[in-house]
């Protein structure tokens, strides 16, 4: 196969630092072993996320400059909603300031006390909206999704046994709506396929069920059902986009991802109602319905990035960079979750981490093993980011227990890619050197961003 290179070229660079290990010792306690408490300063690659970290093009550089700052009716908010009433199909759009603002105004909207939000597995956020306002989320995620090891081509798929199971126990009265997120974060970054998004829809639409995506990298999404499903294989990203939205009724949308912004968010939907309501809300919570939260510049930005996202040629090289690391690493037989998805490559810390239990938080530990060793930051998603089980107070315990390194848009090259790959091999080479940790600080809600460990 011809080899294909980055569809962009580099016209401003940033300069990174390099610390030594002991720099990175003493930054790292500063830090109670915690990579959201790192200073970027100390970091080397940052891979702690994919989320606001994109590089804008020249094209969104120079839009921040005609930026419409407006308070009420900015030019700048009519080419952003133009942008996903044409991208994504939707008739409505409200600006947030990010895909939470939008989770927040969703969830106060539709979700009662006693109400049920199944979705295909938890996101952190969106899970702690629903529960805020009174609703309980359940996982309708397929049981593949829970395994690293199992490879199969839409690891994010609904699983509609487990969803009809659930209508008929609560009552779809019970259920404001389901969230379908396009790819599934937590599983590694898996997509869904066209079909099931179709099926999900129908059955919803039998029992009167809204379907309310999590679109936040609907674009990586789309270009596997491009790779992998049948009938797609010529269709340009664009119109396998439209075609998934149109089996949802709205959805959530983290600009600061797959719309190549460092910040910016939206909520839209069909349903005039919904609409109106969410109109009502918005001021409270965001701002205007024509800013949301975001300056002028931030919406002529995203405008722009939504329709750079939808180049065939720029959402392959993205998946194609994640892959790249990914190969890298299964073939030195590192334990990770296969297939790699979208936008990281996730780490199976239980399985590299053999020698220690859940308890001794292995996610948590090798994170911070791997900023140690190289300067990497990389994020924790197990039992740390699961928090506690609201009824009982107990720890939830994830089956994946993982290191994620997410790969921001456009920023990084392979050669950086080489630079991780060499580090997690070494560090898997020396694996049960590492200690694991213990916690000294929980915070109450959303635990992994604020609390504080030690060695163990
Ligand atoms: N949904 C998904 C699937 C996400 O990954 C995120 C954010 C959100 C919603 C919330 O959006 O950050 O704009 O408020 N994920 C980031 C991450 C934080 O690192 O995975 P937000």
């Amino acid at each position: 196969k011809r080899r294909t290179a980055e569809p962009y070229k580099i016209k401003a660079v940033e300069p990174l630092n390099i610390l030594t290990r002991e720099e990175r010792q003493k930054a790292l306690e500063k830090s109670g072993y915690n990579t959201f408490l790192l200073d970027s300063e100390d970091v080397y690659i940052d891979l702690l996320t994919d989320s606001g970290t994109n590089a804008m093009s020249d094209q969104q550089w120079g839009a921040l400059m005609v930026g419409d700052e407006a308070y009420a009716g900015s030019k700048s908010w009519y080419k952003l909603e133009k942008a996903v009433r044409e991208v994504y199909g939707y008739k409505y759009v409200l600006p947030t300031h990010q895909g939470r603002g939008a989770e927040n105004l969703l969830s106060q909207l539709k979700v009662k006390e006693g109400d049920y939000v199944p979705g295909n597995m938890y996101f952190t956020t969106t899970r702690a909206h629903q529960e805020l306002n009174g609703g309980t989320f359940v996982d309708v995620v397929i049981d593949e999704a829970h395994d690293p090891d199992v490879e199969v081509d839409f690891k994010g798929n609904v699983d509609l046994n487990k969803l009809k199971t659930l209508i008929a126990e609560v009552g779809a009265e019970s259920i404001p709506y389901v969230c379908v997120a396009v790819t599934v974060n937590m599983a590694g970054g898996q997509p869904v396929s066209m079909d099931n998004l179709r099926e999900t829809y129908d059955l919803c639409q039998k029992h009167g069920i809204d379907v309310m995506y999590d679109a936040t990298r609907c674009v990586e999404n789309a270009y596997f059902i491009k790779e992998r499903e049948q009938g797609y294989q010529n269709m340009p990203i664009k119109d396998i986009l439209l075609e998934m939205f149109s089996y949802s009724d709205g959805c959530t949308m983290s600009g600061k991802k797959d719309a190549l912004v460092n910040i910016g968010g939206f909520l839209a939907m069909n349903d005039e109602e919904l609409y109106t309501r969410s109109r009502e809300l918005v001021v409270v919570y965001e701002g205007m319905p024509s800013y949301g939260g975001m300056a002028g510049r931030d919406m002529e930005a995203m405008a722009k990035g939504i329709y750079e996202s939808i180049d065939d040629h720029y959402i392959e090289h993205r998946i194609q960079q994640v892959r790249y690391l990914g190969e890298q690493l299964m073939d030195a037989g590192i334990p990770m979750v296969r297939p790699v998805g979208g936008h990281a490559v996730y780490l199976d810390a239980k399985a590299f981490l053999d020698h220690l239990d859940r308890e001794q938080y292995p996610a948590q530990a090798l994170a911070a093993a791997l900023y140690l060793d190289s300067g990497v930051r990389a994020m924790e998603r197990g039992i740390v980011s699961a928090g506690r089980n609201k009824e009982t107070g107990e720890n939830n315990i994830p089956k994946l227990e993982m290191v994620r390194l997410t790969i921001p848009r456009r920023v990084y090259t392979n050669n950086h890619m080489d630079v991780v790959a060499d580090s997690v091999i070494e560090l898997y080479r020396k694996r049960h050197q590492i200690k694991g940790l213990k916690m000294d600080y929980e915070p109450p809600t959303l635990r992994f961003f604020n609390a504080r460990f030690s060695p163990k």
